[in-house]
């Protein structure tokens, strides 16, 4: 265990307890139906507890994720001791994560109830379930477990002059104020536009930070055209990084608005990089590379633990909502892994679904075609079946051109297609391998 040369000035967290400041309005993430707004003290907030975890959903994606993982980890590959150690210490706190964040959404979402954050399921307006206020924002404990299992993982890694020290703790600053930010959104509903930008503000401890190399290597088949084969970008590659936080982070909020959805991508994304990382270390033998994608697995695996704990709540039918704090928190990670690991290529290619998403909403985004404040199917109450709008979103395209379907059945399609999406990128990965790079 490495010991830690750095002082240690870490000031006490304060935690406010909210029931004992003075009741304040807070504005409401849910602007469609605005009827319910301004109760003056929450007597008539709905205080029954959420439903339970849905324990089968969680059973069923560890049986079928863990024994491939423990089968890469330990027989296929020859990792160090050293190395499978800690990735073994961080899935161990990972997986104390996901009990603490199972245990800890029930106990938030009272809370938020009680401070007016919830919203209306709009894909079951008209049916019971359309009526009852869902917690909004319970990202927040998400982030704030995975914050603190990625904190205290640093002790069980890093030396006292290790490099990665600094970056990594920009990165987690990154994530923290990227989730600060999607939280103020949540309670202030901020305007589209600013919200786009807020992801560029949020990476700023990293760019700043970062030391890195800032060079690329130029893909085999254009040396010849280009005549170098390693590119240094300097402020364009801190550029780049900015671009990919804003990226990421909005295309996991734009592809939303399905129970399980924002959630189940983030799954499906953070599992492929999990698989992708243990490849990468167990085939290469250079030590700096093997332990950029350690540093990914590091943070990847708490991503996947917290996220499926969020997932046995917002799974259909969601009892509780993610708000712009989770999409915004969950991009994040994902784009600091990205850059910090070295494979944003890669990353790219398992957000395929989120590009073609973005790519498709681009009219409306740019405003060239008009942008309604929820781009969602329409659902029938009478035969719970949900019909493709006009508006430009993957959601929609799917419902189109396979027909009407329950939202279970949609959020389940486009997970698999998360998934085939992810499969291709590793089959490209494969056959481009040694031609490409
Ligand atoms: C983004 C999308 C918007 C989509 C929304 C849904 C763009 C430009 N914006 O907006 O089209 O409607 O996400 O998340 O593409 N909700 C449900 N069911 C769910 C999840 C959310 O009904 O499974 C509703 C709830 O009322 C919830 C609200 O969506 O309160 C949250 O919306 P919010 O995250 O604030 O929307 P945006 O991220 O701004
Ligand atoms: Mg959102």
């Amino acid at each position: 265990m490495a010991s830690r040369k750095r002082k240690q000035n870490t000031a006490p967290t304060s935690i406010v307890e909210p029931s004992s400041s003075p009741p304040k309005e807070n504005k409401n993430t849910q602007t469609q139906t605005q009827t319910q707004q301004h109760h003056h003290k929450p007597n008539n907030t709905v205080d029954q507890p959420i439903a339970p975890p849905k324990w089968g959903l969680i059973l069923k994606l560890s049986l079928f994720s863990i024994p491939p993982y423990l089968y890469l980890l330990f027989f296929h590959y020859p990792i160090e001791q050293e190395l499978r150690r800690s990735i073994l210490i961080n899935a161990a706190m990972s997986l104390a994560g996901f009990f603490v964040t199972v245990r800890m959404i029930p106990v938030a979402s009272r809370y938020v109830l009680k401070r007016n954050l919830f919203g209306y399921d709009i894909n079951k307006k008209g049916t019971p379930l359309g009526n009852v206020k869902v917690p909004e924002s319970l990202g927040i404990v998400v982030g704030i477990v995975f914050l603190v299992v990625a904190i205290l993982f640093q002790y069980f890694n890093f030396t006292e002059d290790s490099n990665w020290l600094v970056e990594y703790n920009a990165a987690l600053a990154c994530i923290c104020f990227m989730m600060l930010l999607g939280f103020v959104d949540d309670v202030l509903d901020v305007p589209w536009r600013v919200k786009l930008l807020l992801p560029s503000i949020a990476a700023l401890p990293l760019l700043m930070a970062y030391a890195g190399h800032t060079t690329i290597v130029i893909p085999k088949p254009l040396v010849p055209h280009i005549g170098i084969e390693i590119l240094d970008l300097g402020w364009v590659y801190k550029l780049y990084m900015g671009l990919l936080a804003v990226f990421c982070t909005n295309s996991i909020n734009i592809h939303a608005g399905i129970n399980g959805l924002e959630v189940g991508q983030t799954v499906v994304i953070a599992s492929a990089i999990v698989i992708h990382n243990i490849m990468q270390i167990g085939a290469s033998t250079d030590p700096e590379y093997k332990q950029a994608h350690a540093f990914s697995v590091y943070l990847a695996q708490p991503l996947l633990s917290t996220s499926l704990a969020l997932l046995s709540y917002n799974w259909y039918p969601s009892s509780v909502f993610v708000g712009d704090t989770y999409t915004y928190f969950a991009g994040m990670t994902m784009a600091v892994i990205g850059i910090l690991g070295h494979f944003s290529e890669t990353l790219l290619l398992f957000f395929l679904p989120q590009v073609l998403n973005f790519l498709w909403s681009l009219p409306q985004l740019s405003g060239y075609i008009p942008c309604p404040r929820h781009r969602l199917p329409r659902f029938d109450p009478q035969t719970g079946l949900l019909t493709g709008t006009n508006d430009g979103t993957l959601v929609n395209l799917f419902l189109r051109l396979l027909g009407r379907k329950s939202e279970k059945a949609l959020c389940i399609y486009l997970l698999g297609f998360q998934a085939i999406a992810c499969c291709f990128c590793f089959m490209l990965r494969h056959f481009l391998a040694g031609w490409y790079k």
